[in-house]
């Protein structure tokens, strides 16, 4: 049982979908880092470390999260993350999955804004907003990746220049 030391201004329906969000920030986290591995076994250390920067900061949106309920007072509550796929079928399907999934992160943050809305929770759906404009971000960056990626797949030295250049992330 916790001992509340701050009011609590956030409604438990509210809270409980935030920390829905964490969970799913960090199994995002968990999937980019599955990811890494991927690419590492595949000798391609840019794209590993391109997705292991991403991993950190599914981890930093995660704790905005996390950060914010208990500033509103809240519990968090973190629940078990289920374990990420560890093998796709090629470096374009790897990709194409963070596209689709940063989509699938696009329309939980999308709903949480609905909720936040409908509970005329204003305080929740200004913090969302800094999500909904790291989402635009996020699904275009994974779709240039796609696009690179499709246009030089099958074409050995320009995919390692790519490899090069994801490397560089930081
Ligand atoms: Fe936290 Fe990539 O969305």
């Amino acid at each position: 049982m916790l001992i509340r030391v701050k009011e609590m201004k956030i409604n438990q329906k509210m809270v409980d979908a935030l920390n829905g969000q964490i969970n799913r920030e960090l199994y995002s986290a968990y999937l980019y880092l599955g990811m890494s591995a991927y690419f590492e076994s595949e000798n391609l250390h840019g794209f590993a470390k391109w997705v292991r920067v991403q991993a950190g900061e599914e981890r930093v949106h995660a704790m905005k999260f996390f950060d914010y309920i208990v500033e509103r007072g809240g519990e968090v509550r973190l629940a078990p993350i289920d374990a990420p796929p560890t093998e796709w079928k090629s470096p374009l399907a790897a990709v194409e999955n963070i596209y689709e999934h940063e989509q699938k992160v696009t329309a939980w943050i999308h709903e949480l804004l609905e909720l936040a809305m409908d509970e005329k929770d204003y305080a929740t759906a200004n913090m969302l907003q800094w999500f909904v404009s790291e989402q635009v971000e996020e699904e275009a960056n994974a779709f240039d990746l796609v696009h690179k990626t499709k246009m030089l797949a099958g074409h050995g030295h320009a995919l390692l220049c790519l490899d090069e250049e994801l490397g560089k992330r930081e």
